[in-house]
C-alpha cells in the first residue's frame, strides 16, 4: 500500500491540502487514527464540492465537516494560513517524525523511537543503517523513487507484462491490478496485484507455490528487483520496467502481490480496489442490510448479531446485489 496519496485537485485545493497535512500529522505524530480518518473524509467531500467555498458555515453543511474544521476553514480563508499547521511545521520533533514515516517500513512508532534517539534526517538514518531492518533499508535505498507517483501509461505497461507472464506460466491464473489504477486514476502510488487460481480455494490446502512461481518468473525477467517480505499468500517488493528500448530510466516501484482463494477473490478485488472511503461506506451499507463485509467474505448477521457462513460470490456484482446496491464501476468508487 502506498504512502503517497495523489494530490487533491479542486476549486478548494488550499483547504483540502491543509486538511490532508493535518490528517498525516494526526496519524504519524499523534497516532490518532480517528482524527486522521475525520480529516481525510472532510478533504474528500470538499474535493468533490463543485463551488469555491466562501465560509466555514458553507462547508459545515457537507457531511463529515464539523464545527472544528469549519472554524479552521474560516481562519484559512481569512488569513491564508493556519496557526496550528504553522506550529506543527515549526516543531522539530513533529516534522522529523513526519519525514521518517515517509520511508516504507518505518511506521509512526518506529519513527518516534528514532527521533527520540536523535535520528532525525535521512542522512542520520544512513549512519545507523545497522539499526534498520531489511524492509527499512530498502525503503531508504529507494526513498526518492518511492515518492514518485506512477503515471497511468507506465501502469498499463506493467499490467501488460505481468498478465502476459501469468498467461505463460498457467493460463488458468486470474490476476487483477487493483488500487487506484483500477479506479482509473491518472497516477498511482504503487502496484497492488491480486492473484487466484481455480485449484485454490479456502477449503483446499495452502498453495504457496502458486504465488512463488509468479514471483520467481517476474524476478527472472528482471522485473522484480527486491523483496521486502515473502509469505505463503503475500509478496511485498520492488519492481522496475526495463529501460532497454528507451532513453528514459524507469523508477523503482513498490509492488504487492496477494494470492487469494478463488471463493474469496471478488471480496478481495472489491476491497483492494477501494477507495478506502468507498470501502467504509460499503461496509456500513452492508451492516445496515444485515451483513458483515470484509476483504475475505460477506456473511449474513443472525438475530444475535453473530455472522453466519460466507455467502457464495462469483463477481463483484454479487456483493452489490446482496446488499441491494446498484453496481458501481471501479471508476465510480472514489467514495
Ligand atoms: P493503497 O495502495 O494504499 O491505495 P490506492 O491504490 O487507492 O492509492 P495509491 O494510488 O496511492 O496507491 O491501497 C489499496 C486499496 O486497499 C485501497 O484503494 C483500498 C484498500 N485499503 C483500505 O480499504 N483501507 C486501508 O486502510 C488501506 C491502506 C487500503
Ligand atoms: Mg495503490
Amino acid at each position: 500500500m502506498s504512502k503517497r496519496k495523489a494530490p487533491q485537485e479542486s476549486l478548494n485545493e488550499g483547504i483540502t491540502d491543509f486538511l490532508i497535512e493535518l490528517a498525516n500529522y494526526e496519524r504519524n505524530v499523534n497516532r490518532a487514527i480517528h482524527k486522521y480518518n475525520a480529516y481525510r473524509k472532510a478533504a474528500s467531500v470538499i474535493s468533490k464540492y463543485p463551488f469555491k467555498i466562501k465560509s466555514g458555515a458553507e462547508a459545515k453543511k457537507l457531511e463529515g465537516v464539523g464545527a472544528k474544521i469549519a472554524e479552521k476553514i474560516d481562519e484559512f480563508l481569512a488569513t491564508g494560513k493556519l496557526r496550528k499547521l504553522e506550529n506543527i511545521r515549526k516543531d522539530d520533533t513533529s516534522s522529523s517524525i513526519n519525514l521518517l514515516t515517509r520511508v516504507t517500513g518505518i511506521g509512526p512508532a518506529a519513527a518516534r523511537k528514532f527521533v527520540e534517539e536523535g535520528v532525525k534526517t535521512l542522512d542520520d538514518l544512513k549512519k545507523v543503517e545497522h539499526k534498520l531492518n531489511h524492509h527499512q533499508k530498502i525503503g531508504l535505498k529507494y526513498f526518492e523513487d518511492f515518492e514518485k507517483r506512477i503515471p497511468r501509461e507506465e501502469m498499463v505497461k506493467m499490467q501488460k507484462l505481468i498478465l502476459s507472464e501469468l498467461e505463460k506460466l498457467d493460463p488458468e491464473y486470474i490476476g487483477t491490478i487493483c488500487g487506484s489504477f483500477r479506479r482509473g486514476a491518472e497516477s498511482s502510488g504503487d502496484i497492488d496485484i491480486l492473484l487466484t487460481h481455480p485449484d485454490y480455494t479456502s477449503e483446499s490446502p495452502k498453495m504457496p507455490k502458486l504465488l512463488h512461481a509468479v514471483v520467481e518468473s517476474l524476478e527472472e525477467i528482471g522485473f522484480i528487483t527486491d523483496t521486502l517480505s515473502k509469505g505463503d499468500t503475500k509478496f511485498m517488493g520492488v519492481c522496475q520496467l526495463d529501460s532497454e528500448c528507451s532513453s528514459f530510466e524507469f523508477y523503482h516501484r513498490r509492488i504487492d502481490i496477494r494470492l487469494i482463494p478463488k471463493d474469496q477473490y471478488y471480496c478481495g478485488v472489491l476491497y483492494f480496489t477501494g477507495s478506502d472511503i468507498f470501502n467504509k461506506n460499503m461496509r456500513a451499507r452492508a451492516l445496515d442490510m444485515g451483513f458483515t463485509l470484509n476483504e475475505y467474505s460477506i456473511r449474513p448477521l443472525g438475530v444475535t448479531g453473530m455472522p453466519g457462513e460466507p455467502l457464495p460470490v462469483d463477481s463483484e456484482k454479487d456483493i452489490f446485489d446482496y446488499i441491494e446496491w446498484k453496481y458501481r464501476e471501479p471508476k465510480e468508487r472514489s467514495e
